[in-house]
């Protein structure tokens, strides 16, 4: 009897991890630039960074650190919090790409490619990213 309360509990602890893994997979990121700025012109972007992974795309689709033109990045440099690797820290106003232009450069670049295999097209207009809510 105590072997299947002990078994029961097991389970349920399982479950609890495996609803917390799945919650992690569709997890998405707010984009916005401007958080705090004034002169917001469109809402925030939710990001599915996740569902990105998934669809095969390698980190340095989107992650780079350029030395004569080639992307060096060291993948193991990709942790949460590290602020290197978040595009305003080189993206800034005074960038030849500024934030805005690094984002719809990289975004719409890709969403924008012949969508072969593609069941569902990625979003391509400006109200299918930054969603009013
Ligand atoms: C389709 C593009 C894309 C792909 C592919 C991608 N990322 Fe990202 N990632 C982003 C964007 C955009 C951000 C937001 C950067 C920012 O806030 O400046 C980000 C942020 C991150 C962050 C920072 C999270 C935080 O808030 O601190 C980490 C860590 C990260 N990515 C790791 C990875 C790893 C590891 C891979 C490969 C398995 C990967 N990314 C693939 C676009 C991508
Ligand atoms: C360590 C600095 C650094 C970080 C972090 C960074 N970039 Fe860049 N990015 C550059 C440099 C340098 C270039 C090439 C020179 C230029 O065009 O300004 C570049 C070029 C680009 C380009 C032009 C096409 C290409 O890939 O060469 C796009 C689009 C872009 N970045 C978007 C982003 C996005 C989106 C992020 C965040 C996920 C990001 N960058 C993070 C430095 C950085
Ligand atoms: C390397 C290619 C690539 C890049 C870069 C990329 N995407 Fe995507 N994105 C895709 C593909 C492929 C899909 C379609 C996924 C699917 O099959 O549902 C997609 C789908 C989406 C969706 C729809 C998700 C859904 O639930 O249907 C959103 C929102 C999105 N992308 C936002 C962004 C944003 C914002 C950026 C820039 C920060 C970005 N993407 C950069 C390839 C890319
Ligand atoms: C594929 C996704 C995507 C599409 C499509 C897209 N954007 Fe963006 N845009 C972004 C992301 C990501 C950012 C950076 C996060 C932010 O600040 O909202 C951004 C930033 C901006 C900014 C700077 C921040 C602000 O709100 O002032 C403006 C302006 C903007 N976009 C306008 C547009 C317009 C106009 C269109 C349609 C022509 C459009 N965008 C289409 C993803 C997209």
């Amino acid at each position: 009897m105590k072997r299947l309360g002990f078994c029961a509990f097991f389970i349920a602890f399982s479950f609890v991890l495996l609803a917390n893994s799945l919650l992690a997979q569709s997890d998405v990121m707010i984009l916005d630039s401007m958080k705090g700025l004034p002169g917001k012109k469109r809402p925030p972007v939710p990001f599915p960074h996740n569902l990105h992974v998934e669809k095969g795309g390698s980190c340095k689709d989107c992650h780079h650190l350029y030395e004569k033109g080639e992307n060096v990045l060291d993948e193991s440099s990709l942790t949460e919090g590290n602020k290197e690797i978040f595009c305003s820290s080189c993206h800034g106003s005074k960038a030849r790409l500024n934030l805005e232009q690094a984002y719809h450069g990289q975004c719409m670049g890709c969403h924008k490619k012949p969508l072969k295999e593609q069941k569902k097209a990625p979003p391509r207009y400006c109200g299918g990213c930054h969603i009013r809510k």
